[in-house]
């Protein structure tokens, strides 16, 4: 009797509670990888492409980059986009998220200008995805702002707004036929802070949290006049949508106490909060505890009104719900104390505005990279966490992965890829709105300032070899079985 019953529970149990490894993704979820123009394409000044802001820094300061090294060739897609779109076809990918560069379609990045060798290449690289049904997802802006802009004060004036709207419009109407998903920015936190704020990316502009608030307000307008011109001209006739990347890294509290959950919160505000929440809450603006804290500062250190811009009402109404969907670049967690220097590992707050302490536990592995850990459940926290903030929003994964300076057997990297899948698939069961998840990157690339001392591809590149052959490392075969059985082999 006593062993009939523990039988039939041991049945009951295999079946109602599928194992983990059995979990499967939808048919539907577009399984992809990421890329950027400036870290692949090379071609710097071919066909009438026009300079850019990383073409200026790395030609004029090239002692900021780690290995001295530039994007002028980088992998040479623009070259050898035909193998890349071969190697889509190899890991069986649906999508394939790309950048245009700014510079080389709009030369002086103002729309008198098109440049038609620059727009072919793009409608080659395009058609070419599309031959093979991979669905192209294209990035407006991953941090290569034509060197002209800059020149004219880049993200710190107001115009930028009317020059990305404009450039927006002509992408829509050159490629919108067959582009049916659009990412406006990647990372504002990036393109703000590290190259307003400060001098961790080109323009290096180093002009503190007064710079990087000011491009953050002029971002998120760019970003909804972008969103709109394309909602209410472009998305009748030709049927996509149009959103934003933000990085969204988790930052949970590191004990239970109520002062660390606080400052994990406001950490939380300063880091993605201040790029999200004035476009996907429901209230628009700047996020409150963030916004009174800036505020309080500002006032302690003499100055007649906050650091942290306003928006109108009018503005906020424009910014909050210019979305189809909220693209999330995830990596990796910190742990978030409220006092800043707790013990040894602690790193100092790059934010005066927030003030806490930012941990990266030891035991969590690391990659090649300072900053990146494989943590646990990060991206199912951070996702989790979006929902419950700005609601039943659709979401994709728009870029994750690993770095790891080896070819072949990259196993750190596919104990993330697996890792981070475990935890998709822990938020599609959570109900999160997820659509899709890209690999950042689809091959070994410019990582902006660390040259090509860090590798993040599926594919590794011979940046020796002037025909930057490509070669699959094991994580390519791994996440290629992923996609086509859509479970985790283990
Ligand atoms: C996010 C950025 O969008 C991408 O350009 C970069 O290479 C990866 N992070 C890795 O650092």
């Amino acid at each position: 009797m006593k062993l009939a019953f523990i039988f039939s529970l041991a049945v009951l149990g295999c079946c109602a509670l599928p194992s983990k490894q059995q979990r499967r993704f939808p048919d539907d979820f577009l399984f992809g990888t990421a890329t950027a123009s400036y870290q692949i394409e090379g071609a710097w000044n071919v066909d009438g492409k026009g300079e850019n802001i990383w073409d200026h820094m790395t030609h004029n300061t090239p002692e900021v980059i780690k290995d001295q090294s530039n994007g002028d060739i980088a992998a040479d897609s623009y070259t050898n986009y035909k193998r890349d779109v071969e190697m889509m076809r190899e890991l069986g990918l649906d999508a394939y998220r790309f950048s245009l560069s700014w510079s080389r379609i709009l030369p002086n990045g103002l729309s008198n200008n098109i440049n038609e060798a620059g727009v072919a290449f793009y409608n080659n690289y395009i058609n070419e995805m599309l031959k093979y049904n991979i669905t192209p997802i294209v990035t407006l802006y991953h941090w290569d702002l034509p060197q002209k802009l800059a020149d004219m004060g880049g993200f710190m004036n107001p115009l930028i707004t009317d020059w990305f709207e404009e450039y927006a419009r002509i992408a829509y109407d050159l490629f919108g036929d067959r582009v049916k998903h659009w990412i406006t920015f990647n990372e504002p936190r990036e393109i703000c802070f590290e190259g307003y704020g400060s001098t961790t990316k080109a323009p290096r502009a180093n002009l503190t949290d007064v710079g990087t608030y000011i491009c953050a307000k002029n971002l998120v307008i760019a970003h909804a006049k972008a969103y709109y011109a394309y909602n209410n001209y472009f998305k009748q006739r030709q049927g996509g949508e149009c959103g934003i990347t933000i990085s969204v890294n988790w930052f949970g509290p590191l004990t239970e106490s109520s002062e660390d959950e606080a400052a994990a919160e406001i950490k939380r505000q300063s880091e993605w909060g201040i790029y999200a929440e004035p476009i996907f809450s429901q209230q628009g603006g700047f996020p409150r505890e963030f916004t009174e804290k800036v505020a309080q500062k500002s006032v302690e250190q003499g100055y007649s009104s906050s650091r942290l811009p306003e928006f109108t009402e009018e503005e906020k109404n424009y910014v909050r719900g210019a979305y189809d969907f909220f693209g999330v670049n995830h990596y990796t967690a910190y742990l978030i104390s409220a006092s800043e220097y707790l013990s040894d590992f602690a790193v100092p707050s790059l934010n005066d505005d927030v003030g806490v302490g930012t941990y990266s536990p030891p035991e969590w592995p690391l990659s090649n990279s300072t900053w990146l850990r494989l943590a646990p459940n990060s991206i199912y926290n951070s996702l989790t966490h979006l929902k419950a903030r700005y609601g039943d929003v659709k979401f994709y994964i728009t870029e994750n992965g690993w770095s790891e300076s080896v070819t072949g057997n990259d196993e750190g990297r596919i104990r993330y890829y697996r890792a981070a899948l475990e935890s998709v698939l822990d938020s599609l069961d959570a109900g999160v709105n997820l659509k899709g998840y890209m690999a950042w990157s689809l091959m070994d690339n410019f990582e902006w300032m660390e040259g090509y001392t860090e590798r993040f591809g599926l594919y590794a590149v011979d940046f020796e070899d002037p025909a930057r052959t490509r070669t699959p490392n094991k994580s390519a075969f791994v996440y290629k079985q992923i996609i086509k059985t859509r479970v985790i082999d283990h």
